[in-house]
């Protein structure tokens, strides 16, 4: 496996990088906005593709790169389904796998610093955000914070790992890089406590000042900007009352960009081709499914994904590769199913 662990000094963020093999494909977590030339220089020294970028939780004390590496790389955004920002391609729950070629990360809501706080487990290591770092937890006093969350989080959820579990925050301000479960269950000064009430009242009377770059980094972090308003102005866009009406005409091919595991969780559209957004490039080139669809018939690709971001940037490849007859659905299954669109699992 490829992991490079890269320090952001002025927030004191970690940034994680992710791969299982030299020329295959990677996963960035907690990418912070100024380092992005950064990730992107060694992203191609190591011969890697990104992917997915994925923030732990909606960070308050910089602000984040997963919009500028999404227009940079066309990368998947993936937060958890409780995140408030609109950046976001795709949304885990609790159970849900993180994955890209040659890895799997089991995905763990651990709410507390924040309510939309997860952790990515490997068999060897955690990716705990701000919910457990080293010698300490993140604060819980605002962004939904909350103590009592968060003490499930840590005792109910990640002290149920191993020890020799290797511990990865999202930031260190002391100079430590990496703890395990076993050295925080022992050491962590937070984690000695005998009670839920007892952290409670530790972490409600901690008294700390707000970040300095709170109230730049929380509105920057919820509003990145959506692809899907350019692709609007661009007339390729189809609004969701006529995406209905298309269902079953034959001059239209609906293709579902999401994974797998959103179809059998979420389910499809009744009809629709399966190819997943990271191997879009390949099918849209010469000789691919889609392009040869397009070519040897008349009919109009129509992508869609979870909400219409992946889509988005689908519809913009495919245009560039010389398909004029790709569009997308607005909104993507969310919209469709909140317009009450019919769909099968
Ligand atoms: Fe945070």
């Amino acid at each position: 496996m490829i992991f490079r662990q890269l320090f952001d000094q002025v927030s004191g963020t970690y940034s994680y990088l992710l791969a299982s093999r030299s020329g295959g494909e990677a996963l960035i977590i907690d990418p912070v906005l100024e380092r992005v030339d950064r990730y992107l220089q060694l992203i191609k020294e190591l011969d890697l593709r990104l992917v997915k970028a994925s923030d732990t939780h909606l960070h308050a004390d910089h602000v984040t790169g997963l919009g500028a590496l999404r227009d940079r790389t066309q990368c998947i955004t993936v937060m958890g389904e409780q995140t408030k920002a609109d950046v976001v391609s795709m949304r885990l729950g609790d159970g849900d796998k993180l994955t890209i070629e040659g890895l799997a990360l089991d995905v763990v809501y651990t709410p507390g610093h924040t309510d939309d706080s997860y952790s990515f487990v490997m068999p060897d290591r955690v990716f705990t955000g701000d919910t457990l770092l080293i010698r300490g937890t993140g604060r819980t006093d605002f962004q939904n914070g909350d103590p009592r969350a968060q003490y499930e989080s840590i005792f109910g959820r990640l002290m149920k790992l191993p020890d020799a579990t290797l511990v990865y925050p999202a930031h260190d301000y002391k100079g430590d890089t990496v703890s395990t479960i076993g050295e925080e269950r022992a050491f962590n000064p937070r984690l000695r406590v005998k009670s839920v009430e007892e952290y409670v009242e530790l972490m409600n009377n901690l008294k700390l000042p707000n970040p300095k770059m709170m109230d730049v980094a929380v509105p920057a972090n919820i509003k990145v900007g959506l692809a899907q308003e350019e692709i609007a102005r661009r007339g390729w866009s189809v609004a969701v009352p006529e995406a209905l009406r298309l269902v079953g005409q034959p001059d239209i091919a609906f293709i579902d960009l999401r994974e797998r595991s959103e179809r059998e969780r979420h389910g499809t559209i009744p009809g629709s081709l399966h190819v997943p957004y990271t191997s879009l490039q390949e099918n849209i080139r010469g000789g691919g499914i889609l392009c040869e669809l397009a070519r040897s018939t008349s009919k109009r690709l129509l992508f869609y994904c979870a909400y219409g971001e992946r889509s988005a940037m689908a519809v913009q490849a495919a245009q560039d590769a010389g398909l004029s007859a790709a569009c997308h659905i607005e909104g993507g299954l969310d919209a469709w199913k909140r317009a009450g669109g019919v769909v099968v699992k």
